[in-house]
């Protein structure tokens, strides 16, 4: 088998596999698909390019859409799903793309003049709204699958400038509760343990940011051992974390112990290079957050030597003479290091997506620009299937109890 051939089959087992373990999505589409309610829309997604995101492609594809994907972030790009993608979808992405390749993708998947938008980080949203063109003329509205992408695009609500409806689906119940909180702590340490085959028991981890990210990398990392420390800017996360049985001090403080620092804030600097001067000597440093401006990476570059030790990993000497080693190179860790949220996580997240892409369809044209909360019914919907496939059931309010209760 030739290279490509060979790297194609990967990409297509990778596929298979994610598909095995996300029964949600394989139920909603053997559902839908008869009724083919996407017919005629074209899609466009900008979301990290890997098995479980192929998957949620496909099943857009199976109900009718027309699409076209590339990702979210230059490292976060398997190119062996991507290869086996193009067969089916157009498909605009490389692992190590430059930034000027990464914005060429990006217009890519808009050239097909989308009727939806899937976006994660808000990179694509930026582009229709930054720069003159016909791209946005059948724009329908956009679903945001991250925090960071509703930081922005409510900002520009705020200003008046937003310019169709985003559904922010990073906000449903059944996402936060489960991605951003079990799927990053899980696969943040998956990622860390991959790329530096070093111990977390009995190790000092700083946690900066105890949003519903920070939260799970805390948990995992305490349920594997370590004595863990929550750095915040909010003090009621904050006394959360405490009541948690975590720690809390400022990162200049706790980083002088940590063998660890992780970093999940949406923030930018979090950990500056003042911070890196009282840094303990061989202190490890991943991000999860959106962007790779949470540690100051561009500072080390700038000051520190630095050089690569192993796959993810660079060593920077810092004038102190201690040395740090980055993962990543400071984007997120779980996607460039390792496979991103577990399969049946990316399920929940991703029926929550597929049904606010079908509200949306069926909705958006008389919807003002805005950002408007997943319909209620859709949560409730995604953990009733779930609980179903679980093989679980649940009880439901007697007249009586709703009766008294008021509803
Ligand atoms: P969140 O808003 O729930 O939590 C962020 C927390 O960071 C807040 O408690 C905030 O007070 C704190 N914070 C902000 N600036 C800080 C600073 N300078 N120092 C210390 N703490 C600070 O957000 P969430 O959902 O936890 O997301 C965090 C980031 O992770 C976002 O960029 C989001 O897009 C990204 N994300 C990454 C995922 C991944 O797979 N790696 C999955 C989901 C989200």
């Amino acid at each position: 088998m030739s290279v490509d051939g060979d790297k194609i089959r990967r990409g297509q087992e990778k596929i298979a596999w994610v598909r095995a373990h996300m029964p949600l999505l394989a139920s909603l589409e053997a559902e839908l698909r008869p009724q083919r309610p996407l017919a005629g829309r074209r899609i466009a997604l900008c979301i990290h390019l890997e098995a479980k995101t192929a998957r949620l492609a496909l099943a857009l594809k199976a109900l009718g859409a027309e699409i076209a994907v590339a990702s979210s972030n230059p490292l976060s790009t398997k190119d062996d799903v991507a290869a086996a993608l193009c067969n089916e979808v157009a498909t605009h992405a490389r692992c190590g793309a430059s930034a000027a390749e990464y914005a060429a993708f990006l217009g890519e998947v808009l050239a097909i003049r989308p009727h939806l938008v899937l976006d994660d980080g808000g990179d694509l949203c930026a582009l229709l709204h930054g720069r003159a063109g016909d791209w946005g003329t059948d724009l329908i509205g956009a679903c945001e699958e991250t925090t960071t992408g509703l930081v922005r695009l409510r900002q520009l609500a705020r200003e008046g400038r937003l310019r169709f409806p985003v559904v922010a689906v990073n906000d449903a119940r059944m996402k936060y509760l489960f991605d951003n909180r079990h799927g990053t702590g899980q696969s943040v340490w998956d990622a860390i343990m991959r790329a530096t085959n070093l111990l977390v028991a009995g190790k000092r981890v700083l946690v900066v940011g105890y949003g519903w990210c920070g939260r799970g990398i805390a948990q995992r990392a305490h349920g594997l051992g370590a004595n863990v420390v929550v750095a915040e800017v909010d003090p009621v996360r904050a006394a959360e974390a405490v009541m948690e049985g975590f720690m809390v001090a400022p990162v200049r403080e706790a980083i002088a112990d940590a063998d660890f620092v992780v970093t999940a804030t949406g923030c930018r600097d979090v950990v500056a290079w003042e911070d890196l001067m009282h840094a303990k000597d061989e202190a490890i440093l991943a991000n999860a957050g959106h962007f790779d401006v949470e540690i100051d990476v561009r500072s080390l570059r700038a000051r520190a030597d630095g050089r690569r030790v192993r796959d993810q990993v660079e060593e920077f000497t810092l004038p102190t003479g201690r040395r740090v080693y980055l993962l990543a190179e400071g984007r997120l860790v779980n996607l460039v290091a390792g496979d991103g949220h577990p399969a049946e996580i990316m399920d929940l997240s991703f029926a929550v997506q597929l049904l606010s892409l079908l509200w949306l369809a069926r909705e958006g044209k008389g919807l003002a620009p805005g950002v408007y909360p997943v319909p209620p019914e859709v949560d409730g919907a995604v953990a009733r299937r779930f609980l179903a496939n679980r093989g679980m059931r649940i009880d439901s309010l007697s007249a009586g109890q709703r009766e008294y209760l008021g509803l």
